[in-house]
């Protein structure tokens, strides 16, 4: 039976490529989409098509994207191959989109995940000429129910001039009742406050809504999501959980923790996956969870019965782990609420709950600055993403990372970040293979001294504190964080010259 029961939206069923004729070079175009799920599968394609097209024929074509996050390579990876994306933001993670950001073809705004929504609401991003948002189903009133993501669809729907749906069968029709859509936006100064007190609190509807009249097209599809593998779970990512897992039983013991913890929230990447799955091990009980995604480690603890539930924005599944939650999707229902980012990524939620968030991280300078983005302070790997939603508001906060990377060519613990995101008033507890640095009410030198005992790798720690020890000496009226200049950024100069830092 089609998934589209709406009779004046059936009306509007159309091929991929007649819905990609509405949209034009220059547009804005805004996708639904978050880590690799529930973003439109055919009518990217089909832009990129006429962007191809115009370029054989001497014709610009390149609109600007907005999504949630992170999409796929039948969306940003068709696009950028293309070379049909002027502007990008809010977050991506695509090899060919990453390619084409950091060779200056496409402009990246890269923004806090909570502040997207609402920047387009506060029209800072300009007019919104049309959204493409794929669903799981159209109910006969016109209701959409969204499928394995959130995101900003609720924005985009609301915001844009014109609006072409994808229905996707491939998402079970039982996702109908996974969603909490939030309809109380307003702009200040008439905002309200959010009346969210606990992570499975619904505060909105199950639906999205869309204006009949605005849709131009419908188009069915059946396409998985993105679903990439996980790297395997290695002994230093099982060192970093143990660390932290150790670190949590140390603060129920001093009464700073319940014992049931407080709503846990897990970043994107292969540690922090690695962190939750290895949290399945643990001795805790009853946790809950007030995330962005849901990776395989977290869906690993629902199995178990450790964690009792989820609020988050979206999934971000191997295709293993999406095939079994497809398949027993009706055991998961009421344990897993999915709200838009808005709400997921929200400060005053995540501060009011007490979110415990754990992030993974490039690299960390002495003083626990973190830079989550770039590589040699230049180039983008993926954006800050809700990283720093997350940090600045968590009850506790943790940045996880391997002490080296590229086979100990490079050190994650450098004298100064080449990039920032987070600065070191965010950041409370760092930490890697080698151990655990607990940041909180330390001075810049007392925090450096202990993250380079604690958490640099041997082969990179006497350099360090090397460098630490003369910095101070050096800074006779500047030993508050003390820095040698002309050294700070040495590190990464040389890898960018030899190879090795
Ligand atoms: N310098 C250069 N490259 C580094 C590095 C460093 N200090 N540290 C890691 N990398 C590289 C790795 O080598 C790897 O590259 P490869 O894919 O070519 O092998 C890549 O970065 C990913 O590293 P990995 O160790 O597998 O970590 P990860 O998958 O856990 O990802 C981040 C780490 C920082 C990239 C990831 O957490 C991220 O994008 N964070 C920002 C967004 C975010 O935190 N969102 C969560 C909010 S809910």
């Amino acid at each position: 039976m089609s998934r589209i029961t709406c009779p004046e939206l059936r009306t509007k069923t159309a091929s991929a490529a007649e819905a990609a004729s509405h949209i034009d070079n220059g547009h804005r175009v805004a996708m639904s989409g978050f880590t690799g799920s529930g973003y439109p599968k055919a009518v990217p394609g089909a832009v990129a098509d006429r962007a191809r097209a115009a370029h054989e024929r001497g014709d610009d074509f390149s609109v600007e994207l907005w999504t949630g996050a992170s999409t796929a390579p039948e969306l940003d990876g068709v696009l950028a191959a293309a070379q049909a994306v002027s502007k990008r933001l809010p977050f991506q993670s695509d090899p060919d989109m990453r390619a084409s950001i950091n060779s200056g073809g496409t402009e990246y705004v890269d923004t806090h995940l909570s502040h997207s929504a609402q920047q387009a609401w506060f029209g800072f991003y300009g007019n919104l000429d049309i959204a493409v948002v794929e669903v799981a189903a159209i109910l006969p009133n016109g209701l959409l129910v969204p499928g394995s993501s959130v995101g900003n669809s609720k924005t985009w729907l609301d915001l844009a001039d014109k609006v072409i749906l994808e229905v996707n069968e491939w998402h079970p029709r039982a996702y109908e009742g996974f969603h909490d859509v939030y309809y109380g936006t307003r702009r200040p100064p008439e905002r309200l406050p959010i009346q969210l007190l606990e992570p499975m609190q619904r505060i909105g509807d199950p639906y999205l809504r869309v204006d009949p009249a605005k849709v131009v097209a419908v188009v069915e599809t059946n396409a998985p999501d993105r679903n990439l593998p996980f790297k395997p779970t290695d002994d230093d990512s099982k060192a970093i959980a143990n660390h932290l897992v150790d670190f949590l039983r140390h603060e129920i013991r001093a009464d700073r923790l319940p014992p049931e913890l407080l709503p846990l929230q897990s970043g994107v990447g292969n540690v922090a996956n690695a962190v939750m799955g290895n949290l399945a091990d643990s001795e805790f009980e009853g946790l809950t969870a007030y995330t962005e995604v849901i990776q395989d480690g977290m869906l690993d603890l629902l199995d178990n019965g450790k964690l009792a539930s989820v609020s988050a924005t979206a999934f971000s599944l191997s295709a293993e782990r999406a095939a079994h939650f497809n398949e027993n999707i009706e055991s998961y229902k009421g344990r897993i609420l999915l709200r838009t980012q808005e709400m997921s990524n929200h400060p005053e939620a995540i501060r009011r709950l007490g979110v415990i968030a754990i992030n993974g991280m490039v690299e960390a300078d002495i003083y626990g600055n973190v830079n989550s983005t770039h590589v040699m302070g230049s180039s983008i790997i993926n954006g800050i993403g809700g990283s720093g939603d997350f940090a600045r508001n968590a009850y506790l906060d943790f940045f996880v990372s391997n002490s080296l990377a590229k086979n100990g060519a490079i050190s994650s613990i450098v004298p100064f970040a080449s990039h920032i995101d987070h600065t070191e008033h965010d950041t409370q507890i760092l930490v890697t293979e080698q151990g655990l640095a607990d940041l909180r009410g330390l001075s810049p030198v007392a925090r450096a001294r202990k993250i380079i005992a604690a958490c640099a790798h041997p082969d990179y720690r006497e350099r360090l504190s090397d460098y630490l020890e003369r910095a101070i000496a050096a800074n006779p009226h500047g030993r508050h964080t003390p820095h040698l200049l002309g050294e700070a950024l040495s590190w990464h100069e040389s890898f960018t010259t030899t190879g090795r830092m």
